[in-house]
């Protein structure tokens, strides 16, 4: 973590890289001062902090600086006295001796304590950023994403990937989230888009022959902001030409692996693949968190004739949870009123005893149910059943939130679980207007195999797009590209994009596959989701130096903000009364 050469002008050393060997040395060191302990009129300890740590300077005589002054001590460096040793500080066996302490610059108060064992309530921590970094934490989150960064590049230069920047300044692209607009001064009433992904660039990249492309691309998304969420993230971006799904979904593994192994120290085992059939039906999930067990069962063969109004649905789904039958009426009244919530009629639960099924619905129930019931994932007494009954999406949505609720470790828990899901749908629905809606973007290849049903029964047609996901977090998607005029015309169409709509919006690209358009593929995953779970953070704001709050806004700087009327009137734009 230290540099080959620590000196500069200023100083010779870091505060925590002295040992005993340095016993003897006159050296200088720059930083805080963490602390300052007066011993009698006449001496002061005063801890200096830097980066790598902590280092105790003796100062004889009267000394006044405040804590978090910036200082630099020249000093002798000497073994602490037997019996002050300190084990808990690298350093603790040393100390600066026949100091000279120069004052650099003189701090007020900190408006928190720097103490990182003080919990700092996390709008103080955002408006006092540059403070809440002098604590630790979220320094060694950010040097911990910068060697994820190093090992992504690494990883991307060793297989043949070029770095290209590619614009911020650019026209919409189709990740279907809300876009943030740039007016511009020169063009007065048109806007740039600042781009949600480099998607429409990266693929001219390949239209081009640059065949290997990747970038540590800042993205940016007006949309309602979550733990892992913001409005400006950051993704390892990267696309191919003459590749397969599976050549991308390599290059991508061996970029995520030699990271992780950067991070952890331990190389995880290479990533497992399955279909997001068998995740939906299994984890209720296209991102399942594979840390813990919990699958779902399906009970409709059992109850397909059943005479209990409440099971008689198309598919019947049940959950086991592990130990639930301790769980309090209110909180599986709360848990019904969840599974509500997210689209389900009812949630029926079942606590296994010794003596049988207990719950409301028990008596209702033949012989055979109850006996499928308490055989469910085998179930044990102290165990608990959770059961839905509904179409086949809902009973799967819903039992598959729930094992989220109630099975889903913390972040700082656990393995870290990769896995591949493959076979996404091409189109998620139907929208108002009866046009089918695209699960990935309206680039993605549709399965070669489902091209025949793609007019007749779209919502069959599966894509070549897969995720990667990490316990349980969607950490990116991709998809090999439709590179042939006929084919995307026909997803246009099945989109309801009319042609004079896709041209205006996609024409620079369709144009561009005129001219000779390489078999393309590609991928992107968010950096900060993956630090964020490497560093064991459940908020992705913890591996961001500058984050914005939940409701969008800088607390340091203010923004977003007025801008003058100067600058509306260059950009002839009209000022708006504040609503
Ligand atoms: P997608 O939209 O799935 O795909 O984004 C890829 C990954 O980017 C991360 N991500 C975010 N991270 C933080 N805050 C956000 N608001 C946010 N939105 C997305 C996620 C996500 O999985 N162009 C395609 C990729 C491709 O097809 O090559 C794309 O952007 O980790």
């Amino acid at each position: 973590m230290t540099p080959d050469d620590e000196a500069t002008t200023m100083r010779d050393s870091l505060c925590a890289t002295l040992t005993s060997d340095d016993v003897g040395r006159r050296v200088s060191v720059c930083g805080w001062v963490a602390r300052r302990r007066e011993h009698g009129e006449h001496l002061a300890f005063l801890d200096l902090r830097d980066y790598s740590g902590l280092l105790q300077a003796v100062i004889e005589g009267t000394l006044d600086v405040r804590p978090e002054s910036v200082v630099r001590v020249t000093g002798t460096v000497a073994a602490r006295p037997e019996g002050t040793r300190n084990d808990h500080l690298a350093t603790g066996s040393i100390e600066l001796t026949d100091c000279a302490v120069e004052v650099l610059s003189v701090a007020e108060t900190p408006p928190f304590p720097l103490d990182e064992r003080v919990e700092v309530d996390e709008a103080l921590r955002l408006r006092w950023r540059f403070v809440d970094l002098r604590r630790g934490s979220l320094a060694r989150n950010l040097r911990l994403r910068a060697r994820v960064n190093r090992a992504l590049r690494e990883a991307m230069d060793a297989q043949g990937f070029c770095e290209v920047e590619t614009p911020l300044l650019w026209a919409p692209t189709p990740e279907g989230a809300r876009e943030f607009v740039v007016p511009s001064r020169l063009h007065p009433g048109d806007f740039y888009v600042l781009p949600q992904s480099p998607q429409i660039a990266k693929q001219l990249l390949m239209v081009g022959g640059m065949d290997r492309y990747y970038q540590i691309a800042r993205c940016l998304r007006d949309e309602d902001l979550r733990a892992d969420r913001q409005f400006e993230f950051t993704q390892l971006d990267l696309e191919a030409s003459f590749v397969t799904q599976e050549d991308v979904m390599r290059f991508v593994s061996r970029a995520v692996l030699d990271a992780a192994e950067v991070a952890t120290g331990v190389r995880p085992a290479s990533i497992p693949t399955m279909t997001w059939a068998e995740a939906r039906d299994r984890y209720g999930t296209d991102k399942p968190d594979l840390r813990f067990a919990m699958t779902l069962q399906d009970l409709s063969p059992v109850f397909a004739t059943t005479s209990l109004r409440a099971f008689a649905a198309p598919t019947v789904k049940a959950l086991r949870v592990p130990d639930g039958a301790a769980l309090t009426r209110h909180r599986l009244d709360q848990l019904t009123e969840y599974a509500r919530e997210i689209g389900a009629k009812g949630l029926a639960w079942f606590r296994i005893t010794a003596d049988g099924l207990d719950s409301p619905l028990a008596r209702f129930l033949t012989e055979a149910e109850s006996a499928a019931i308490a055989a469910v994932d085998g179930a044990v007494p102290g165990d608990l059943v959770l059961a839905v009954a509904d179409e086949y999406d809902v009973a799967c949505r819903v039992l598959g939130a729930l094992r989220v609720t109630l099975g889903s470790p913390p972040v700082s828990e656990g393995p870290h679980r990769y896995l591949w899901v493959t076979e996404f749908p091409m189109f998620e629905g139907i929208d108002e207007d009866g046009n089918v809606m695209a699960a990935h973007h309206p680039f993605t290849m549709p399965h070669l195999d489902d091209l025949d049903v793609l007019e007749s029964d779209p919502l069959r047609v599966r894509s070549q797009a897969y995720d990667l996901v990490l316990n349980g977090w969607e950490l990116g998607s991709g998809s090999v590209r439709i590179h042939r005029a006929d084919v995307q015309s026909r997803i246009f169409r099945a989109l309801g994009i009319s042609d004079d709509v896709a041209e205006s919006r996609f024409g620079f690209l369709l144009g561009a596959f005129r001219y000779g358009a390489p078999p393309h593929a590609g991928f992107a995953f968010g950096i900060d989701r993956l630090v964020a779970i490497f560093a064991g953070e459940e908020n992705i704001r913890e591996v961001i130096a500058f984050p914005k709050t939940q409701s969008g806004t800088d607390l340091m700087t203010g923004a977003p903000k007025a801008i003058t009327v100067r600058q509306l009137r260059e950009l002839r734009l009209a000022p708006l009364v504040k609503g």
